[in-house]
């Protein structure tokens, strides 16, 4: 796609400071492409690198000395060529550094200029001048570091024009040969695969006599030939003009569509932060007001922190003043027209007010950039010299040097930040993978919710005014999405009445949680926000409904469904159906509705981006061939589950059948040399007898990426019995399937699979072989799914319970009715469960371990909160039932509610209980460990 840039989230980042593959304490590319799947799994699509170019690093490589070759201590080409495959192959875009307008002095094109005739053609690719007094009045960039824009050299006998460091000569755009060397070392490096080029320094290429030699038309018509070069060879391929200039300025550089792809906007940035400081959103809202309009093929580039200062260039002298004082209190803090520092230094380490910082990043027109380590938080280092301070090394865990190098921490190229706060002890990347709540976590939700939604990178944006000035609120809209985003700038909790009414009918459903807001009528639709808090709620004409399930509502009928099934054309062999383009066309067209129609697929609520197969491979070849599959479906909220779909191709009479009586389980109709459909195939006895077989013969089934395995218990022989087995499908559908075998098997096929053991199977598996409890099915095998891990299951036959006789008073026997026979059974049979799970000391994961008095009170709060929220919501039903059955059932929680208080109270007091648990705190697996 041409225009992928617009939807792209850019990371920029820098070789030297992100890993360092051979602990010279340096970053390099092994380091670099090392960790790509940190930022695959961040949700980035496109890497911005900095200069990584051969150079004497006076300036962090902006100071190039040959445009054609990697920096040694960074890699060889081999190791770029290594990257680029490597983040390609990850879906990540990479945007590297063209920076032409200056070189190094030590460039070789300089070398044979300063030494060259004045008039030579070597001379003329720099800017040379007799006197300092040409282009008089031109500012001066790095005012810390320059007092002039012109440099005197020795060889030459004359001075050289710089805007930058005075060991960064200009080139001369005047020279048409400098524009064809350059248009040489573009075509190298998108030769080489690049995807996108930010163009450096880009408005001070030409210099005028009586100008400020920024901005010229001349400058323009240079962009539009490099445009156009670009062009021709490629289509894909994208500009970014990195030109630190007013809003109307900066226009120019989209020119018609025939220049930049993307501009960076610089004035807003210094706003956003003005903003916040002020508790005022105006500062925003009038640079956005100002901001002109852009071609149709361009694209805004929206940062919050880069490698530089702060900026504030362009801002008035008053702002500027406020920005020093608020955010750059120490001298050491400000550099050129700048605060050099970190995002979260800036705000005071505010967790709430970098989340806040982040939705106006990721929710205005344009596309954001995050600078690396501040998706962790990182701090800075004001003591280092120029800019150095934000550049510190990627801080990736707590240890020697924070993981970014093994070397002697005295060889690294700049210390890790250390103090308490921000240090790498503190804040690193393998503490906050752990933490749920962690930044990066929230970082990692927030792109993919944007990801989600075109309108963030390409819908029109409108601001909603409301008479609390403190209180941001916009309109992004894109082909018929529609999102309105609340802010919060100030610390304190505010309320907000906005006019909504064009919106009249329509829900707010909001984003992060999917909770859905009262829907918006004829009056001020009325919010409160905590401080620094922000709202993205995207507006739905009919919402889905969030609290309940909800049954596909189209083509439940069985001709609808067989009218909506999609056709895809097959030859004569089926069992390479899923091996080619028709599984593409399968999950783009009708994995979604057939996933939607069945029983057992839990994300009915929840709306879906896309599903795929994650792996698939033959149960059984041949003309009607039986697949299994493993389906990946991934939600709008981010979300993702796995599902186990056996499937078949077939056809003939049996399948006739099924599509008469369960058309919803037909998934697509093939045609061509041949007919028939595509179904699910627990229907076909075939595929219970080939799970069978590879039990009975312990034979493996590969996938094409994983395997699916059996196991066996030990009395898998005995449970089975001898000769075949007739299959028939059991009963309802549930969250699972069953298939039963004669009397004496049952398989019960999990649908939906996580990672790690089921507990089903452990439980089930462990009960069998390792205690006398007879009371519950045995395992006789199951199927292990291999790879990224899950388990399918074969559980034996149940044996029959008798019942017990119980005595129970006469009292209770009169109100409960037959009820408490089944209720003493239920009692009985857990605890005897409970008994033959505690049983067994050996097994660590399963050895009892002391059930404290807190557990016990745990215990009882959940019941007691589970009362309260029965009560609750009968209360919210009241209405809805008839008056006595409202007033009685109240009552009755009510009372079950107070004697669980009691209870409580009473053990808080003196515990009556001694227990022991299993697979608690001890066997420490999370969400897998059951109580017991
Ligand atoms: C802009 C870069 O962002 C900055 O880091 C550099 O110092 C100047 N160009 C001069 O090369
Ligand atoms: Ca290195």
């Amino acid at each position: 796609m041409s225009d992928w840039f617009k939807d792209a989230i850019i990371y920029e980042a820098h070789v030297r400071a992100f890993f360092d593959s051979n602990n010279d304490g340096i970053g390099d590319f092994p380091g670099l492409t090392s960790k790509l799947d940190y930022l695959q799994a961040l949700g980035i699509n496109a890497l911005w690198l900095l200069p990584f170019y051969p150079s004497p690093l006076r300036d962090d490589g902006y100071d190039i000395a040959d445009y054609e070759g990697v920096h040694p201590s960074y890699g060889t080409i081999q190791d770029f060529e290594r990257f680029m495959d490597e983040a390609h192959r990850r879906g990540i875009r990479v945007i590297t550094e063209l920076v032409i307008n200056h070189t190094s002095d030590q460039h070789p094109w300089f070398q044979a200029a300063r030494r060259a005739p004045a008039g030579s053609p070597e001379r003329e690719f720099y800017v040379w001048s007799e006197t300092k007094q040409k282009y008089q009045g031109v500012r001066i960039i790095f005012t810390d570091s320059e007092t002039s824009n012109w440099s005197w050299d020795d060889a030459a006998g004359a001075y050289y024009w710089h805007r930058f460091f005075h060991h960064q000569p200009d080139l001369n755009f005047d020279n048409p040969n400098v524009l064809d060397a350059v248009l040489k070392t573009m075509n190298v490096w998108v030769d080489r695969g690049v995807d996108g080029l930010r163009l450096d320094a880009v408005p001070y290429l030409i210099e005028r006599e009586g100008t400020i030699c920024e901005n010229l038309e001349e400058t323009h018509a240079i962009l539009r030939k490099i445009r156009r070069a670009m062009d021709e060879r490629y289509n894909d391929r994208m500009l970014i003009a990195e030109a630190n200039q007013w809003p109307a300025d900066v226009r120019p550089y989209f020119g018609d569509g025939d220049e930049c792809h993307m501009a960076f906007h610089f004035p807003l940035m210094p706003r956003i932060f003005m903003a916040l400081r002020q508790e005022d959103r105006h500062p925003i809202t009038e640079i956005l007001r100002q901001t002109p309009e852009i071609p149709e093929n361009s694209q805004w580039g929206l940062f919050l922190r880069n490698h530089d200062e702060l900026t504030l260039e362009m801002v008035t002298d008053e702002e500027r003043d406020y920005m020093y004082q608020a955010y750059a209190a120490d001298p050491r803090m400000r550099i050129n027209v700048g605060i050099r520092r970190r995002l979260a230094p800036l705000v005071e380490n505010s967790r709430r007010q970098i989340e806040l910082l982040h939705s106006l990043l990721f929710s205005f027109p344009g596309t954001p950039v995050i600078y690396y380590g501040d998706e962790i938080g990182m701090g800075d280092n004001i003591y280092l010299g120029d800019r150095n301070g934000v550049r510190t090394p990627m801080q990736w865990t707590s240890d020697r040097n924070a993981g970014f190098s093994r070397t002697d921490p005295a060889q690294l190229y700049a210390p890790p930040i250390m103090d308490p706060v921000y240090g790498y002890q503190a804040i690193n990347v393998e503490a906050q993978e752990r933490s749920p709540f962690s930044l990066l976590n929230w970082m990692k939700r927030l792109i993919a919710l944007r990801k989600q939604l075109k309108v963030f990178g390409r819908g029109t944006l409108e601001f909603v005014p409301s008479a609390n000035r403190k209180i941001l609120t916009y309109v992004r809209a894109f082909e018929g999405e529609t999102v309105l985003c609340v802010a919060n700038l100030s610390r304190t909790v505010q309320p907000v009445e906005l006019d909504l009414s064009r919106f009249k009918g329509m829900t707010p459903v909001e984003m992060l949680g999917l909770t859905e807001f009262p829907r918006i009528g004829e009056v001020p639709y009325f919010l409160t926000l905590p401080g620094y808090n922000f709202y993205w709620f995207r507006l739905q004409a009919q919402p889905s409904s969030i609290t309940g399930q909800r049954l596909s509502d189209a083509g439940t009928s069985s001709d609808d469904i067989r009218a909506s099934l999609p056709a895809f054309f097959m030859g004569v062999a089926w069992d390479t159906l899923l091996d080619g383009n028709v599984r593409t066309l399968i999950e783009r067209e009708s994995l979604v509705p057939f996933l939607q129609r069945q029983r057992w697929f839990g994300g009915k609520a929840r709306p879906i981006r896309a599903a795929h197969f994650l792996d698939w491979g033959p149960v059984r070849r041949g003309s009607d061939p039986l697949f299994a599959t493993i389906v990946e479906v991934d939600y709008q909220d981010g979300g993702r589950e796995r599902y186990f779909l056996p499937l078949g191709a077939a056809k003939g009479a049996h399948v006739d059948a099924t599509m008469a009586s369960a058309p919803q389980l037909a998934l697509a109709r093939l045609t061509g040399a041949r007919k028939g459909v595509v179904i699910d195939a627990t229907v076909d006895e075939r595929y219970g007898a080939a799970l069978l077989e590879s039990f009975d013969k312990l034979e493996s089934i590969p996938l094409k990426r994983g395997v699916l395995r059996p196991r066996r218990t030990d009395p898998y022989e005995q449970l089975r019995g001898d000769g075949p087995l007739a299959m028939r499908r059991i009963g309802a559908e549930q969250s699972n399937s069953s298939l039963a075998f004669g009397d004496r098997l049952i398989v019960k096929l999990f649908r939906r699979i996580e990672d790690g053991p089921n507990p089903d199977v452990e439980i089930g598996e462990h009960l069998t072989a390792h205690t006398a409890f007879r009371r519950s099915p045995q395992v006789a095998a199951w199927l292990e799914y291999e790879s990224p891990g899950a388990i399918i299951d074969l559980l034996g036959p149940e044996p029959l319970l008798d019942l017990a006789a119980m005595l129970t008073p006469q009292a209770i026997r009169e109100v409960s009715g037959a009820y408490i026979d089944s209720a003493q059974m239920l009692g009985r049979r857990t605890a005897e469960l409970h008994i033959a799970l505690a049983s067994d000391t050996r097994t660590q994961a399963f050895a009892p371990e002391p059930f404290a008095r807190d557990d016990y009170a745990r215990l009882l709060a959940d019941a007691i909160g589970q009362a309260r929220r029965a009560s609750e919501l009968l209360g919210g039903r009241a209405a809805t039932l008839p008056q006595d059955v409202a007033s009685s059932s109240r009552s009755a929680v009510e009372q079950a509610e107070q004697a669980l208080h009691a209870r409580h109270m009473a053990h808080a007091a003196k515990p009556r209980i001694s227990s022991v648990s299993i697979r608690g705190r001890r066997s420490g697996r999370d969400g897998q460990g059951r109580r017991s």
